[in-house]
């Protein structure tokens, strides 16, 4: 390799870490699995580690500097650039009103161009699938073109906005990776495994807390107090991994780009991702338009969602027992416990096929989907019960005596009192 090829590697490397030089600067760097260098961008918490798609895998947010400074996207997406885009005119964009979220709002739509002319100086948010006509100024990133991991993509949206946006304090049901192109967007991170007993998700139904991130009232959301949360810049040109149901709440500053891609959490954790192999040598060239999307309505595959819930508990987390399922349900639902109890037995009684009293993944990979389906459907009638009872706020006793004793033979009422 001559001089000039070599400088241009480093530079390279600089800018994009170590899939660059799998891919310019064949063999000097990083070898099988190792597609990226990442930093895990966490307060007390910095790594350097290496990436490769099992990463995904149950783990932690990673922060990917300067994974897509090599998109079009990253220098081309100028106003200027999209006004003079032919479609600007007609292709009519999701925009909504209001810099700090309120899910009560309702979006409305306009053309692109019309966004364009008031975006700056009104409080308008594109919030919409990129359009198809910018796909190709995206870059997939590199890990998610891993044929199966590309298998799970559900839709890629674009944020658009003259900054200022505050989000809600919410978590997603999907895996995320949020990669900005303007601005500078801010991260809260709180990981669910030690605090979702602390983060009261008044509205369940779209997974979000409805404190005032502007002025927390610790009186109504005690347990925010006790709550630690990490912090995470993105700027342009950085991409950052959000592992699904972790919390967060987000804000951007400055003239703002951002593009999301989620894809299903659950289908992605059954797979034996070191099939993946290195990233093709034209992996660097592969935009969203080359990939399918299945849409993010196509995530209510339930038996897909309990499977994933039960085989992630199982495989990742030691939550094997009657009595570990039990503590990680009695965190959210901590004032149900006997629901909890209750649930869980249920739930055993589909699962559990050798009446053992744990789960293994070689008892759940064999499983029938007639027995997912009896277990979801316990999954769903809990669901609803947790939630009716919380929002409620004061249990009505006769209510709650119903759904604890309701369908129990006689016998099993008693072996229910006599563990509470
Ligand atoms: C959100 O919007 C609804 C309906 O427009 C309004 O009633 C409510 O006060 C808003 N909430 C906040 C916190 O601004
Ligand atoms: C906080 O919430 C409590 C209970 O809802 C309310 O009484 C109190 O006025 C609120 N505090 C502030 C500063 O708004
Ligand atoms: C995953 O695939 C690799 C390579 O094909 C194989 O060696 C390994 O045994 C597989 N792991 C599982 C858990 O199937």
């Amino acid at each position: 390799m001559d001089i000039k090829t070599n400088m241009l590697c480093v530079r390279l490397l600089l800018l994009y870490a170590t899939v660059i030089s799998t891919i310019y600067c064949d063999g000097q760097l990083g070898s099988g699995m190792k597609f990226l260098t990442v930093m895990l961008a966490m307060a007390g918490r910095e790594t350097l580690g290496v990436f490769s798609p099992n990463l995904f895998v149950g783990s932690k947010p990673l922060l990917f500097k300067g994974a897509t400074m090599l998109s079009r996207a990253f220098t081309k997406w100028t106003d200027d650039y999209f006004w003079n885009l032919e479609e600007s005119d007609n292709y009519q964009v999701g925009v909504e009103r209001g810099k700090k979220e309120n899910r009560s709002d309702l979006a409305t739509t306009m053309s692109l161009k019309q966004f364009l002319k008031q975006y700056t100086s009104s409080d308008l948010y594109l919030v919409d699938p990129v359009p198809e006509f910018l796909r190709k100024d995206v870059q997939m990133p590199v890990p998610l073109q891993c044929k199966e991991l590309a298998d799970t993509l559900l839709e890629a949206f674009m944020w658009f906005s003259s900054g200022g946006t505050k989000s809600v304090l919410h978590f997603d049901t999907v895996d995320n990776i949020n990669c900005v192109f303007s601005g500078t967007k801010e991260f809260l991170l709180i990981d669910p495994n030690e605090y979702s007993n602390k983060i009261e998700i008044d509205h369940p139904e779209g997974n979000y807390c409805g404190v005032d991130v502007d002025r927390v009232n610790y009186t109504t959301y005690p347990g925010l107090a006790e709550v630690k949360y990490h912090h995470v810049i993105v700027e342009a040109g950085d991409c950052l991994y959000m592992p699904f149901k972790w919390f967060h709440q987000v804000n951007s500053y400055g003239r703002n780009i951002a593009v999301n891609v989620w894809w299903n959490h659950y289908a992605s954790i059954r797979m034996n991702l070191s099939c993946c192999g290195d990233p093709s040598s034209d992996a660097i060239r592969k935009t969203l338009d080359d990939f399918y999307f299945h849409g993010i309505q196509q995530l209510t595959n339930d038996l897909d969602i309990i499977k994933g819930m039960v085989t992630d508990l199982a495989q990742y987390r030691g939550v094997n027992t009657k009595e570990d399922f039990v503590n990680v349900y009695s965190k959210q639902f901590s004032e149900f416990l006997p629901l909890v109890k209750k649930m869980v037995n249920k739930i055993f009684k589909e699962l559990d096929t050798n009446s053992d009293g744990i789960l293994k993944m070689p008892e759940l990979l064999v499983l029938s989907n007639e027995r997912w389906k009896e277990a979801h459907k316990v999954f769903l009638e809990f669901e609803d019960i947790f939630y009716t009872l919380e929002l409620q706020g004061e249990l009505d006793d006769d209510q709650y005596e119903e759904w604890l004793y309701e369908d129990l033979y006689e016998k099993d009422v008693n072996i229910l009192k006599d563990e509470l």
